[in-house]
């Protein structure tokens, strides 16, 4: 598979960590939002990690200059008819996605893959509203991309081999480990990963231990590197909720219920490091 042109829907956090690493192997980026402030930003956040990357020794202000140089904002989904590869990292809401989808399915060449880093909507309904359901593939990068090595490979229902294989070959030459799972709520990681979080706030919520405590025990007893409280603010609290409101609904066990304490919390605005406080308080 020849990609030159690598297409990023969604210039926030996770969609721009995913342009960086495609511009640091080598491929021209498009990174599209909607509007061109929002790409821009993107841009200059990458541009930032750059330049601290150049600071501390590990890349060339030349080569800094070249990668940015390799990333081009896009404020239209009709640019996707240039793009060799796709991938979708807008709002984790499953209407603005399946509406990316369609236009991407109209504009992109037939052959082009479709990949969503959705961390936990389903790959099979996104992939049935496009006309190239085999093409479909969920391609969940880990925040912070350009550091963390996995990427989780979704296989939906329809999803061939081939394509499977593509993605597989994909990452790799991103610099990331694949790893293969099926589409099922929350698929592997976030399946593990949010009810430990989950069950780490209702320790707070029960009065077992306060926030401080409870992402020591965890750091200082499991080797996280960061505890569960203060990688829930870092992940964001409305996305938490969110993941762990799939999990409950699409597996119907009790045990993923979502701590009253987390639905307060977002429901007052406290978000995580986002909005400046969580179980924490950022400046
Ligand atoms: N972007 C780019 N690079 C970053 C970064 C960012 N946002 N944050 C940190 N880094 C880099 C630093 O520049 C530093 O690089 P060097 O080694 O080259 O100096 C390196 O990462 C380590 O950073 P720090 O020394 O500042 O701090 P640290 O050792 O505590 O590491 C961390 C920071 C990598 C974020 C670490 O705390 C960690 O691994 N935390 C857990 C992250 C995690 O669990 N991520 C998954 C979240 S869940 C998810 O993404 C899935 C989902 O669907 C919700």
């Amino acid at each position: 598979m020849a990609i030159k042109t690598f297409m990023v829907i969604g210039a926030g956090q996770m969609g721009a960590g995913i342009a960086q690493v495609a511009a640091q192997a080598g491929m021209q980026v498009l990174l599209n939002d909607i509007s061109a402030e929002a790409a821009n930003k993107g841009l200059a956040g990458i541009g930032k990690i750059l330049e601290r990357n150049v600071a501390k020794g590990k890349m060339s202000a030349e080569e800094r200059e070249a990668v940015l140089a390799r990333i081009r904002p896009s404020t239209s989904l009709e640019d996707a008819a240039a793009a060799d590869f796709i991938v979708e990292a807008a709002t984790e809401n499953l209407d603005i996605k399946t509406r990316i989808f369609q236009t991407l399915d109209r504009v992109a060449r037939p052959e082009v893959i479709l990949a969503t880093n959705t961390s936990s909507l389903p790959i099979t309904e996104i992939a049935a509203v496009t006309s190239r359901p085999a093409q479909v593939i969920g391609m969940h990068f880990m925040n912070p991309v350009p550091v963390m090595p996995l990427v989780e490979v979704i296989r939906g229902i329809a999803t061939s081999d081939a394509v499977y294989a593509c993605v597989d070959e994909l990452a790799r030459a991103l610099g990331k480990t694949p790893v293969e799972v099926n589409d099922f709520p929350g698929f592997v990681s976030n399946r593990v990963l949010l009810p430990m979080i989950n069950e780490a706030i209702y320790c707070v919520y029960e009065g077992v231990a306060m926030p401080e405590a409870v992402d020591a025990v965890m750091k200082l007893g499991m080797n996280h590197p960061m505890g569960p409280l203060t990688l829930a603010d870092f992940i964001g609290l409305d996305t938490c909720l969110s993941i762990m409101e799939i999990l409950h609904e699409g597996l119907g066990d009790s045990k993923y219920r979502p701590c009253p304490l987390l639905r307060k919390m977002v429901k007052a605005g406290w978000l995580g490091k986002k909005s400046g406080k969580g179980f924490y308080e950022y400046a």
